[in-house]
């Protein structure tokens, strides 16, 4: 229950949000607050799906920066706002545009599959965005022939590699938050829950090691690759009682909120994003008392970065 404090600031988002025509979008990493106040809370490919068909003029994200980025990419005419300008992301991080020319330029011809986890720059060099709940799909759609280069994160590039058959050449990039989530510490909670469902975000390590070691992907007892979204509707879905869960903590919380006879726990207790969790009730309020901090994608590359997401909306 909230304590007199917290539900001043929810009354005044509430009050802000009717006055000035805003929508909050919050993706699932986001501190259970952020999540509880949100208009719509889901994983980067619903986000984008809503920013694109809502009728709110103001967007407030909360979620990291590239999120906003795309939002804005989709939404050029409406007001996209994140409550802290630092709230980043490794994984975007770890490639530039100069990086992707030279890659390309080593490639001349191949397919550019992005994951949605980039900048705006890195998006108008590409073909194709794709999210953990899509990228196979995208991959699919590709002709056989075409040599397509897979950025920025390694492990959910080989567990696209897997799925599909097909091989990438796939950039070294990787999350801080799941790339330690880790093989070895998997293995102990296989031991400490014998009964547990394993649910894990394809840009774990683990996944990818999971898979490497099985003919039938995955050495886990009951184990299953999804985005956080598709985490969630198979925990709803599934008749197990116990999961452990690999990704970024904050999902537990809508996990928990919606399937309240179910254990839950974290295959990693410190997988925290410390960006996700920069957004909280006091700047989501500030962002819309004082219009703060605008996200806009200038125009010319806006146009660029759309097209590879516009592929893949279409798709999915
Ligand atoms: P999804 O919510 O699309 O699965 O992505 C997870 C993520 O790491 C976003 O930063
Ligand atoms: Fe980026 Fe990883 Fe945080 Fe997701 S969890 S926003 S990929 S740093």
């Amino acid at each position: 229950m909230y304590n007199q404090a917290t539900k001043e600031l929810v009354n005044q988002i509430d009050a802000l949000k009717k006055e000035k025509n805003a929508v909050i979008l919050a993706h699932n990493y986001q501190i259970g607050e952020v999540q509880d106040i949100a208009d719509f809370v889901g994983d980067s490919l619903e986000l984008s799906r809503k920013a694109a068909t809502t009728d709110a003029e103001v967007i407030v994200f909360c979620g990291v920066h590239f999120m906003a980025e795309t939002a804005s990419i989709i939404s050029p005419d409406k007001k996209v706002l994140i409550p802290d300008l630092e709230a980043g992301c490794s994984l975007a991080d770890s490639i530039t545009a100069e990086q992707l020319r030279e890659w390309k330029a080593a490639h001349p011809g191949a397919v550019v599959v992005a994951y949605v986890n980039t900048t705006a720059e890195v998006k108008s060099e590409c073909d194709y965005c794709c999210t953990s709940s899509n990228a196979v799909g995208i991959v699919e759609a590709i002709p056989e022939d075409k040599e397509i280069l897979f950025l920025p994160d390694q492990f959910l590039g080989a567990y696209v590699e897997m799925m599909t058959g097909r091989e990438l050449h796939i950039w070294k990039g990787a999350c801080h938050v799941h790339e330690n989530i880790g093989e070895i510490n998997l293995a102990e909670k296989q031991k400490e829950f014998p009964d547990a469902e394993f649910l894990i975000h394809p840009e774990c390590g683990c996944s990818t090691s999971c898979m490497m070691k099985s003919a039938m992907y995955f050495d886990c007892k009951d184990g299953h690759v999804y985005s956080t979204s598709g985490m969630l509707s198979r925990a709803r879905e599934s008749e197990a009682e116990t999961f452990v869960v690999a990704t970024e903590t904050g999902i537990l919380h809508r996990m928990e909120k919606e399937n309240p006879g179910k254990k839950f726990y974290a295959a990693n207790e410190d997988s925290v994003c410390d960006y996700m969790k920069m957004i909280n009730l006091e700047n989501v309020r500030d962002a819309l008392l004082y219009d703060q901090f605008e996200v806009k994608v200038p125009e010319d590359l806006a146009k660029k970065a759309w097209l590879p997401i516009e592929r893949m909306l279409q798709i999915s």
